[in-house]
C-alpha cells in the first residue's frame, strides 16, 4: 500500500502531464511557455499543449480549468478521460487501487473499465460524446450497458429517470439527439456521462454556444447534481463567469502551463498573474 495514497485525502493525484504534438528536440518545453509567449517551438514546431502540469484533487471538490483559447484546457481533460495518450506524466486515482496505480500504465483492459465505470465526460462538442445514429436513450443505454447493466428493463427505466433528472422530455427518449436544442443534447451529455456513478467528472465548455438562459439552467442543474450525489469535477471554461459558479478552485492556464491556481473567490478577488488579472478585467 502506498502510505502517501491513503493518507492526505486526494481522489486524483496528477503529476508532470505533458502532451507534446509533432517531434520535439530536448528543449521545445524550455522553447515554450508563458514566459516565451508560445507554445510552438520555434525551432521544431512541436506543439507543446501542455507541460508539467501538477494539481490534486479532492473528494466532492469542484476543479476550474480556465484560459485563452489554445492554453491546453481541453488537452488536460482529454488526457485524463484516456482520449489520447500524454508525452509524459502521471495520474493516480483512489477509486483505482487505491491510488497506488499510475493512470497511464495500465492495459487497454483495465483503461476501459475505469472509462466506463470511474469516469464521465462531458464534451464541448455534443456529436464527439453522443452517436447522433442512437437515440437519446440509446446513447444512455449504451454507457449503462459498457457499465455492466444487462437488464432490458432496468436500462429503459434507469435511462427515463436520468433524463427526466436533467430534464430531457421523456418523451424524445427514442428520438436521436439529432433533432434536439443545443441545450437539450448538452443534458442529454450530461444523464450519459452520471449514468454510472462515476466519482470523477469532465466537463468541457459545458456551457459555451449555449444561451445566456439556457446556458444559467445547465448551470444550475449541474450545481444539482453535484451537491447531490457528491460528484468530484473539472471543469473547463474560457469563462470565468461559469468558473465563478461552479467551481471550488481553479487552475489558470497559459500556453500550456499553470499560471496560477488557488481558491476560486481568491483568484477573482485577488488575482496575482498579470494574465489571470486581464481575465478577471474583461469579466467586469
Ligand atoms: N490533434 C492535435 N494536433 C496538433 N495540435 C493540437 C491537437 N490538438 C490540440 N492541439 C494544439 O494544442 C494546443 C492546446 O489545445 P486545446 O484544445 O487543449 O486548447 P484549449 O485551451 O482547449 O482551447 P479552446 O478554448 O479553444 O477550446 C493548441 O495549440 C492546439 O492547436
Ligand atoms: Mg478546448
Amino acid at each position: 500500500m502506498n502510505d502517501m495514497a491513503l493518507n492526505s485525502g486526494w481522489l486524483l493525484r496528477v503529476r508532470g502531464l505533458t502532451k507534446i504534438y509533432g517531434q520535439p528536440d530536448g528543449d521545445s518545453i524550455a522553447r515554450t511557455g508563458p514566459q516565451a509567449s508560445t507554445n510552438i517551438c520555434p525551432v521544431t514546431g512541436a506543439i507543446v499543449a501542455c507541460a508539467g502540469i501538477d494539481f490534486d484533487l479532492y473528494p466532492g471538490e469542484v476543479l476550474g480549468v480556465v484560459g485563452e483559447s489554445g492554453s491546453g484546457k481541453s488537452t488536460l481533460v482529454q488526457l485524463l478521460y484516456f482520449d489520447q495518450p500524454p508525452t509524459a506524466g502521471s495520474a493516480f486515482f483512489t477509486a483505482l487501487d487505491n491510488g497506488t496505480t499510475d493512470l497511464f500504465t495500465l492495459s487497454n483492459q483495465r483503461r476501459r473499465h475505469v472509462r466506463n465505470h470511474l469516469l464521465g465526460m462531458v464534451y464541448q462538442n455534443p456529436r464527439d460524446g453522443l452517436n447522433f445514429n442512437f437515440t437519446a436513450g440509446g446513447n444512455i443505454a449504451e454507457k449503462l450497458i459498457m457499465a455492466g447493466s444487462m437488464n432490458v428493463a432496468s436500462i429503459r427505466e434507469r435511462s427515463s429517470n436520468l433524463l427526466r433528472q436533467t430534464e430531457v422530455p421523456v418523451a424524445r427518449m427514442d428520438q436521436t439527439p439529432r433533432t434536439f436544442s443545443g441545450g437539450m443534447q448538452q443534458r442529454v451529455q450530461i444523464s450519459k456521462a452520471i449514468a454510472n456513478h462515476p466519482p470523477l467528472l469532465f466537463l468541457d465548455e459545458v456551457t459555451s454556444g449555449l444561451d445566456v438562459s439556457v446556458q444559467a439552467k445547465v448551470l444550475d442543474m449541474i450545481r444539482q447534481i453535484q451537491s447531490e450525489l457528491g460528484i468530484s469535477m473539472i471543469v473547463v471554461s474560457h469563462d470565468l463567469g461559469v468558473i465563478r459558479m461552479l467551481t471550488d478552485r481553479t487552475l489558470v492556464l497559459k500556453n500550456g502551463r499553470i499560471v496560477e491556481s488557488g481558491l476560486t473567490d481568491q483568484i477573482l478577488q485577488d488575482p496575482q498573474h498579470a494574465y489571470t488579472q486581464l481575465l478577471v478585467s474583461s469579466l467586469l
